[in-house]
């Protein structure tokens, strides 16, 4: 039975992210298609303000690697950090005589992070068809402002995501995900009961239960009263001692993405915008001619 209708979905289907490369360099005609994929990929208004800065040098790819914690990031040949790139429209407008204000428009923000993803998915999926593998890094928003030192970006760019590419050690094997019935509402957005929703997620996290220590415990009960209180904490507790386990989502969110200490990052985060350049957050003081 053929169990893909062509190489484009068996290529789409079967991928995985691949934290483990061979220390084979990547040709650089292979790079080339590789990047021009990307850059030929759909922008807002054909803009394009996305820069990408191809990471070679083992020095810097190490430093990348210890600053993010993940070591594998430097034994992968190539790392691509992908930025919005709003200097070089406001260099050409500047040139041309043209008026410029995409620095304080979160509309043209919006629009120039989704075009940023977009080029680095169409990398990403070039990689694969080029027998590459490739692991997306969102850590790297933790050491923004060390990147832009390190890399010299000027105002106006500023990184989103690293891609890091090379020949995989392994076959990687794809992971479950949520299914169709889940994912796609038909014309209207259809909420799942509570029993489809949990069948949903045990199916995609089938089999996967996480051990109950007293750290974890501990944590948990001190992340769910931050969040809601005492009396959800005590629930909560009670709940995993009784099912025996910590589910995946008490892991992701009381042991991974610490739910309260999530949004305490905010004021950070709004701060680097404004040092990368971007104040769209703050009101916008039109230029007026004074009479
Ligand atoms: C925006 C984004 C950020 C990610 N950041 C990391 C990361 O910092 N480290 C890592 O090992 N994987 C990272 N990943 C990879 C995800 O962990 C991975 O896509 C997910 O576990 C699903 O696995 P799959 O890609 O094999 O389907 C990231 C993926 C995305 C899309």
């Amino acid at each position: 039975m053929i169990k893909y209708p062509n190489k484009t979905i068996e290529l789409l289907l079967e991928r995985a992210s691949c934290r483990a490369f061979t220390n084979k360099k990547i040709p650089k005609d292979v790079l080339e298609y590789i990047l021009k994929t990307g850059i030929h990929a759909a922008t807002g208004g054909n803009l394009q303000p996305y820069s990408i800065i191809k990471i070679e040098k083992q020095a810097t790819k190490r430093r990348i690697a210890k600053l993010a914690g993940q070591g594998f990031i430097a034994d992968a040949p190539v790392n691509l950090l992908f930025c919005i790139d709003w200097r070089r429209l406001e260099r050409w407008a500047k040139l041309e005589m043209a008026p410029f204000t995409a620095a304080s428009s979160f509309r043209h923000f919006w629009i120039s992070f989704q075009d940023t993803i977009i080029t680095a998915q169409s990398i990403c999926t070039a990689a694969d068809a080029m027998s590459l593998g490739s692991v997306y890094i969102g850590t790297v928003i933790e050491f923004f402002l060390i990147l832009k030192r390190m890399l010299k970006l000027p105002r106006g760019v500023m990184p989103v995501v690293l891609l890091c590419i090379g020949y995989p050690k392994k076959k990687t094997t794809p992971h479950s995900k949520l299914g169709i019935d889940a994912i796609v509402h038909n014309e209207t957005y259809q909420e799942l009961s509570d029993k489809e929703l949990l069948k949903a997620f045990n199916q995609k996290y089938a089999g996967i239960k996480i051990d109950i220590t007293p750290k974890r415990l501990k944590m948990i009960e001190q992340v769910c009263r931050e969040v809601a209180g005492e009396k959800f904490a005590k629930q909560c507790i009670e709940r995993i001692k009784k099912q025996g386990y910590i589910s995946r989502a008490q892991m992701y969110f009381g042991l991974h993405y610490i739910a309260h200490k999530m949004p305490l990052q905010n004021e950070k985060y709004l701060r680097t915008f404004e040092n990368f350049g971007f104040n769209w957050f703050k009101k916008y003081k039109p230029y007026r001619v004074k009479d």
